[in-house]
């Protein structure tokens, strides 16, 4: 438990049904001329999608805009260093993602080459950025990672296939927009994998070592939304209350991981994320109740705390005992959104946990695990996860 803390989060916050329609008016307050649109071909290609939404009250506004649409799952360096060249072409002044996280994190990564020099690689880490990014506004598509929120920019060396992050308050976007009308037709596989990351993102922030009072409450909130809308909004992905759940539960974990950081799940997805190119979401979750299992013997009462909150039925049991509860209600889940068990299904293979078991241990989410873990520790782990059935 922290006991002095800084607490982060974007200065404002659109939330609801319809709250795209402001942002024309926004980015006029924020004095944006000419904003660098950062998305990807699939969204700008929807009609009446969350870009044209965004464009229409831009029109509306006057406020003119350059586009770059070439936003790849796992963003890449190229595709940053491509929206750069869009953004300095136009003569933009200022930057609006729409998407979910790829969006997010490749509009964070394009500002950070444009006021943080050209080597990125070199700023991976935590509050590595001297210098302040051009004006940021995120439209969330995905509930989802809560890049819309956080200071964590995830880029994809392509050449290294190495997934790393710069942690820094400096990437922390000026107006968020999560306009749960925008996310009712995310297909099923995105909507479970991205709903993962978030019950991840409730979890790991509940028993990191960077935690306080204010993020618990958030964990809490988000997990018990999660717990009553995940599966619904999987299995029907209209139902506007639910998906109103989940993006509060999207937002409530962004805030507390923004604060209280995660740990070796996410560390450790990173590496299959940049390894084999594979979802965020799937990754995480597929690790989740393997990471978090080796993990209770750190803090068995909160994990025990957590199987209350998924509500397990934990009465007489002792702590170890409800704790194990915590990892059946995780497992659960996963496979009630038919993620798979095995990182086979991503095409992982045994020969490369060991660099990334190095590489998972000098993550910037590892720091905060609860459990201390050594390279022989995380190649255990991953092989866990690749044995799963
Ligand atoms: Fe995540």
């Amino acid at each position: 438990m922290k006991e002095n803390f800084d607490f982060l989060m974007p200065s404002v916050n659109f939330f609801g049904k319809g709250v795209i329609k402001k942002i024309g008016d926004r980015a006029k307050m924020l004095n944006m001329s000419k904003p660098l649109i950062v998305t990807d071909k699939f969204l700008r290609g929807m009609d009446n999608g969350p870009v044209a939404q965004t464009l229409a009250s831009l029109d509306e506004a006057g406020v003119s805009y350059a586009i770059y649409d070439g936003v790849e799952p796992n963003p890449k360096i190229r595709n940053i260093k491509e929206a750069k060249q869009v953004y300095l072409d136009n003569g933009c002044d200022s930057i609006i993602t729409i998407g979910g996280g790829s969006s997010h994190d490749a509009g964070k990564g394009t500002g950070i080459l444009l006021t943080n020099g050209d080597d990125i690689t070199a700023l991976a880490g935590i509050e590595t950025l001297e210098n302040p990014l051009p004006p940021l506004m995120a439209v969330n598509t995905t509930a989802g990672t809560a890049s819309e929120l956080t200071r964590h920019c995830v880029i994809t060396n392509e050449e290294t296939k190495l997934k790393f992050v710069v942690v820094s308050w400096r990437n922390v976007p000026l107006v968020s927009f999560n306009d749960p009308m925008l996310e009712l037709d995310v297909p099923k596989g995105l909507t479970a994998a991205t709903g993962m990351d978030t019950f991840v993102q409730a979890i790991e922030p509940y028993v990191s070592t960077n935690r306080n009072e204010l993020t618990d409450g958030q964990c809490i909130q988000a997990i018990r939304l999660v717990e009553d809308s995940l599966r619904e909004v999987v299995a029907n992905g209209h139902n506007v209350e639910a998906r109103t759940k989940m993006v509060e539960a999207e937002m409530l974990g962004g805030m507390a991981f923004n604060n209280a950081d995660l740990g070796y799940v996410h560390a450790m997805a990173h590496q299959l994320g940049g390894q084999y190119d594979a979802p965020h979401g799937v990754c995480c979750a597929m690790l989740l109740p393997i990471v978090e299992k080796y993990n209770i013997q750190a803090c068995p009462e909160r994990f025990a705390e957590l199987a209350e909150i998924m509500g397990e039925n934990t009465d007489g049991l002792s702590t170890r005992d409800a704790a194990d509860l915590a990892i059946k209600a995780m497992r659960q889940m996963c496979d009630d959104v038919n993620i798979p068990r095995s990182i086979k299904s991503i095409g992982a293979k045994p020969e490369d946990f060991e660099l990334m078991a190095e590489n998972a241990l000098k993550d910037g989410n590892a720091f905060s695990n609860p459990r201390k873990g050594t390279k022989e520790e995380i190649v255990a782990l991953f092989q866990e996860a690749y044995d799963a059935e």
